[in-house]
């Protein structure tokens, strides 16, 4: 297939590049790097630079080539930050995809895969979590992204778009081959915090709360491998051409990991006995949260394979001793 993956220099977005290229399709990345970096062009990809508010630019970038389907991941994705600018996530995450859909389907481009959130559902009712969850999102950044699921509902009713929407549970890891080059700058999630503490590019890592009621009283997650999703970015692709029909699909590892285990793992595989200091909760944070991917399996066929702690360590922890983080600045 012929796929235009917008945001396809990020983090996420560099790895899905990479699985369509080695299951062999042709890929062209639109991006304006302003996450995204250079270093995760690859050679055998075309790379367009272009910004999703530019409605024109998309669709000359659209016309350039007969896209036999577009992957969008091209979007805020800092929860906290996004309380506070909601019109920042407003213009970006909803105009922006707004225009890539209205592109996608002014030049005859019907099948979209969508990088969603586990987000969407806001403070767990039970876990694990499925797709039949209630969606109440607890900050605006899963607002956008259901928001965004709601309107490709739409466009599926009335213009024949067909969707997958991935509501990814917690990305971790790097290309265990290590074919990324570029490390995500100013990271804000566990696993990087972890890693640049290791480092010793920060002091050390602060626990968000040790009184929830989880075993160790640290918030419990469901890590995910950034491989993983890729693979399954491939996976709702091949379904969505197959079966001609809208799908909204968990991707998760369906495994709890407690903060304290995390850091209690990256300590033993670096072997650095990093700090790490109890400090009070981070406003919003569920204390657990876990994902059903029956579905990921039945309709797909996926399964996550990279998603145990120790490989989501190794393959970031190969990262930070290969390169160093920069600023944004850089
Ligand atoms: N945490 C710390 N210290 C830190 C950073 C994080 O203790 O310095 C804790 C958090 O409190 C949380 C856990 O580590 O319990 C994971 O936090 P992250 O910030 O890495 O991730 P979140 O679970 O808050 O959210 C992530 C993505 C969201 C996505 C969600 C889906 O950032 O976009 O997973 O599950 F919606």
């Amino acid at each position: 297939m012929n796929i235009l993956i917008i945001g396809g220099a990020g983090y996420i977005g560099s790895h899905v590049a990479r699985e369509m290229l080695d299951a062999g399709h042709k890929v062209t990345v639109f991006d304006n790097f302003s996450s995204g970096q250079r270093e995760n062009i690859f050679a055998d990809e075309a790379c367009i630079e272009g910004d999703i508010l530019d409605y024109a630019a998309l669709v000359r970038a659209m016309r350039a080539n007969k896209y036999d389907a577009l992957v969008h991941l091209a979007a805020f994705k800092a929860a906290g930050e996004s309380m506070q600018k909601p019109e920042k996530y407003s213009l970006n995450n909803l105009n922006g995809t707004v225009n890539i859909l209205n592109a996608a389907l002014e030049t005859g481009i019907r099948n979209v895969v969508f990088s969603s959130s586990a987000a969407v559902y806001g403070n767990p009712e039970y876990c694990p979590i499925d797709e039949a969850h209630p969606t109440r999102p607890e900050n605006y950044y899963g607002f956008t992204k259901l928001e965004i699921e709601r309107i490709m509902g739409w466009y599926d009713r009335l213009k024949g778009l067909r969707f997958a929407a991935l509501r990814y549970f917690n990305a971790a890891g790097y290309d265990p081959r290590g074919r990324i080059k570029g490390l995500e700058r100013n990271p804000a999630n566990l696993l990087p915090i972890i890693m640049e503490a290791a480092a010793g590019l920060r002091p050390g890592v602060t626990i968000f709360g040790g009184d929830y009621p989880t075993p160790d009283g640290t918030c419990v997650r469901d890590y995910v491998h950034v491989s993983d999703l890729a693979a399954g970015h491939l996976a709702a692709l091949n379904c969505l051409v197959r079966q001609n029909k809208s799908i909204t699909i968990n991707l998760g590892s369906e495994t709890g990991v407690s903060v304290h285990e995390m850091i209690e793992s990256a300590r033993k595989i670096t072997g650095i006995p990093f700090s790490a200091s109890l400090g009070p909760r981070r406003p919003g944070d569920p204390a657990k949260l876990t994902s059903s991917a029956r579905l990921a399996k039945d309709l797909l066929g996926w399964q996550a394979r990279y998603s145990d702690v120790e490989t989501l360590i190794t393959s970031t922890w190969k990262m930070y001793t290969a390169s160093r983080p920069r600023g944004n600045a850089d």
